[in-house]
């Protein structure tokens, strides 16, 4: 049996993609899941059935991360339900139409929407964990740390950049609750299936399939929910206790190419 058996974690944005593969690789080892979703009730209460399917419970909880009077009453029902934490995920990300805008065109609506999803909901998501979580407790944050350090897709501006806030948090944090025995990491997953990905134009998901799989990501193949959640499992064990403060990238290696030489030149 492994050694997060018996722990509690909230994941945010578990009701799909990344977070409900973090969620179901935490389920098999036996911890119970806060499964937090904005809209799609139906999509929760499956990731919850899925859980159950593992041999472990948990509950669903709505909230927009944007309204820190909701994220505080998100951790009041973790409190109520739980009484504890041992593992807090942020990984929700609002849908793209909310942000998804060039620097010379976004508005500062959308701007501030991608901003307080990620810096602000993160700050205030670790003070309430802060709360309920003891020593070996562990805080992931779910970053695109390319997105965070490259200007080239730019209607990604807002987002690249409140990562990229969020990336810094991280190691504040990892300093700030050090002395407490908690870690706090980001994960950064290169292009995964079954996530927004799938609600790109199919052309779209083709050309980036295609890009990867033909050599932009060294392993051959975009990741799955999955792989992330066993990246997230990892730094979720005992034995991940002195890993802190630091971007993890799970990308197949995708991250390691370089960008002035075509992949069929620096792949022989
Ligand atoms: N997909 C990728 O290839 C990829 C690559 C690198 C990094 N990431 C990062 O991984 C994370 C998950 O991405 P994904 O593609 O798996 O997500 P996704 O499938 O688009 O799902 C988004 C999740 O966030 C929730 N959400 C949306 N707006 C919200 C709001 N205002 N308040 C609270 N929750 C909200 C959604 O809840 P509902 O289901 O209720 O709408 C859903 O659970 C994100 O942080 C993303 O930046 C993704």
């Amino acid at each position: 049996m492994d050694a997060t058996n018996g722990k509690y974690a909230l994941i945010t944005g578990s009701s799909r993609g990344i977070g409900r593969g973090i969620a179901l690789k935490l389920a098999e080892q036996g911890v119970k899941i806060a499964i937090h979703y904005y809209q799609n009730e139906a999509a929760a209460k499956e990731t919850l059935a899925k859980v159950r399917d593992r041999d472990s419970d948990g509950f669903i909880v709505q909230a927009d991360v944007l309204d820190p009077g909701e994220i505080k009453l998100m951790f009041e029902r973790v409190r109520s339900e739980f009484g504890q934490l041992d593992i807090f995920v942020s990984n929700a990300r609002p849908e793209l139409p909310t942000f998804f805008q060039p620097p010379m065109n976004i508005t500062l609506e959308q701007w501030d929407t991608a901003q307080n999803s990620q810096g602000k909901a993160f700050l205030l998501g670790v003070r309430e964990a802060d709360r309920l979580l003891s020593s070996g407790g562990r805080i992931l944050a779910i970053t695109y740390g390319t997105g965070s350090r490259t200007g080239g897709v730019l209607p990604w501006v807002a987002m690249g950049s409140a990562k990229a806030a969020m990336e810094s948090l991280v190691r504040y944090f990892a300093v700030a609750l050090a002395k407490r025995g908690i870690t706090v990491n980001a994960v950064s997953p290169g292009w995964t299936e079954d996530s927004v990905l799938n609600t790109l134009p199919p052309q779209a998901q083709e050309l980036i399939r295609g890009w990867h799989t033909r050599g932009w990501t060294p392993m051959g193949r975009l990741g799955t929910p999955a792989d992330v959640g066993n990246v997230a499992a990892l730094l979720c064990s005992k034995e991940a206790g002195w890993i802190t403060g630091q971007v993890i990238f799970a990308d197949g290696g995708s991250s390691l190419m370089n960008v002035e030489v075509p992949p069929e030149i620096q792949l022989g």
